[in-house]
């Protein structure tokens, strides 16, 4: 029997993660086109879990923000100005003793339009010294080749990923990034959250749903066309840098059921299954005989060209990254059930579990399910890369931020991490989401804090960006250090 892990590997990557389009800012700077995340709004007052209207695009909408050069109302536009500042916070993160950061790069740094034939230099020059500066702190670059935007000019062109052409453009933009970077960055994840697509077409996948008859169709033809890229970008990477891993990234959406009533059990079930359809593609390589049904029975029909079975087949990834924030409960029927929030979608509100201020249950034992599911599925390195609490922080007087409640937010699921890895489980990694404040995902909020590094900012762009350590930081510099124990 082969021995079983006692403690978090010598190797472990304690990170941190954080996205191109949340903390940047510069959005029109060296040459950047306009990505989708550049048309996100700020909607004040908006319900906190009212995704489906966070992630609302109508062409009024879209026509405005092309012709504005408004960050108040665009926050993304903003950040929190990462890209002028990255040195010194790289530094705070070299001090935190960080090993890895997971970063992601803008595809419109890059080719501003997408369909370009020649990158950016000054957009490739600003990540090569963001790696440089990483590297020389001892933190190693994980690099996001998708994280929630893409050039609006592929959107209104190409109808965003539901245009096959799409592909050709990611391509290009993989080989850029492979080859500039090939001999300082070992560890690629290719779409963030691959699985949201279907629950939030236009920040996935640049599909603005009014624009198409069959919206459902053209989500999956996008999701099809992510596939097929996210295979074609582990088969460059795996040529290009041959002692790289490339992994996928899914939305852990861990669902119980309400009841023990077996429909119940059975709708849990299907969530469940749901969710790993899309690791089952990028992990065993072909699409699932059960999604099939689903298929048939939507009418939904995926138009495979010649390759792509043996494209899918022959590439796929390494390791399994994943996001975790809560666990879900749902019902063969659930009318009338309290409901609550929780990341990118939302369900019936289990009891048993305290919520956090955005109102996502907290359930650390939950990760430990979600690593066991999936490692008894697959049997691959997993990696979790976005787990974190979104809160209100307060400045004291003092000017120190005492964060308990994220403190015990994290103890809470590293000891789970700790129980699964006990359980057989190989985690390569974790890197805590939000490592310093930044931009919202769903709401452009900048009060919904996740960092152990405060900035200076308040929803509507007022603050000095001042970077400030919170309590958090301390505790997690002394997690790392013991290695998580
Ligand atoms: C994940 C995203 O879904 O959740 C991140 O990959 C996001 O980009 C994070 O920021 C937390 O969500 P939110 O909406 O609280 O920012």
């Amino acid at each position: 029997m082969s021995e079983v892990m006692r403690n978090f590997p010598n190797e472990f990557l304690w990170g941190g993660a954080i996205a191109a389009n949340q903390v940047e800012g510069a959005w029109n700077i060296d040459g950047k086109g306009i990505s989708t995340a550049d048309i996100a709004t700020y909607k004040k007052n908006l319900s906190k879990g009212d995704y489906a209207k966070h992630n609302a695009v109508d062409e009024q909408q879209i026509k405005d923000a092309m012709a504005s050069v408004s960050t108040d109302e665009y926050p993304k536009r903003r950040g929190i100005d990462f890209y002028h500042r990255y040195k010194d916070d790289v530094a705070l993160m070299g001090q935190l003793g960080i090993k890895a950061l997971r970063f992601s790069i803008a595809w419109t740094r890059i080719y501003p339009h997408g369909d370009e034939t020649q990158p950016n230099e000054a957009g490739l020059a600003y990540y090569d010294r963001l790696i440089d500066a990483l590297i020389e702190q001892n933190i190693t670059p994980v690099v996001t080749l998708s994280h929630y935007e893409m050039p609006m000019h592929l959107v209104n062109k190409y109808g965003g990923w539901s245009s096959r052409q799409v592909v050709g453009f990611f391509e290009r933009l993989c080989v850029t990034l492979f080859e500039r970077y090939k001999e300082k960055v070992k560890y690629w994840i290719t779409f963030n959250e691959i699985d949201s697509i279907v629950r939030h077409p236009f920040s996935s996948g640049g599909i603005i749903p009014h624009r198409f008859e069959n919206v459902e169709q053209a989500v999956y033809d996008g999701l099809h066309h992510q596939f097929i890229a996210s295979a074609i970008a582990v088969k460059h990477c795996k040529e290009i840098i041959p002692d790289a891993q490339i992994g996928c990234m899914l939305t852990s959406l861990l669902t119980y059921p309400h009841t023990c009533n077996p429909d119940d059990v059975f709708a849990a079930h299907w969530n469940n299954q749901f969710n790993y359809f899309f690791t089952d593609v990028q992990v065993r390589g072909a699409y699932p005989k059960y999604i099939q049904r689903y298929f048939n029975d939507k009418g939904i029909e995926i138009k495979l060209e010649e390759g792509d079975e043996a494209l899918l087949y022959n590439n796929t990834v390494d390791f399994i990254s994943f996001s975790y924030y809560n666990s879900f409960v749902t019902s063969a029927d659930s009318e009338g059930l309290e409901t609550v929030s929780g990341n990118t979608m939302g369900g019936i509100k289990n009891p048993y579990l305290p919520v956090s201020e955005w109102g996502w249950q907290i359930d650390p034992l939950g990760l430990r399910i979600a690593l066991n599911n999936l490692y008894s599925r697959y049997q691959k390195p997993l990696f979790i890369v976005e787990n974190g609490l979104g809160a209100y922080d307060k400045v004291e007087d003092d000017g120190s931020i005492i964060d308990d409640y994220r403190i015990q937010y994290l103890r809470a699921h590293i000891e789970q991490m700790h129980e699964a890895i006990l359980d057989g489980v190989e985690l390569m990694g974790y890197t805590l989401w939000g490592i310093i404040d930044l931009i919202s995902y769903s709401s452009s909020e900048m009060e919904k804090r996740y960092g152990l590094i405060y900035v200076d900012q308040d929803n509507d762009g007022n603050g000095t960006l001042e970077r400030k350590v919170k309590k958090s930081f301390s505790w997690y510099k002394n997690v790392i250090e013991d290695n998580g124990l």
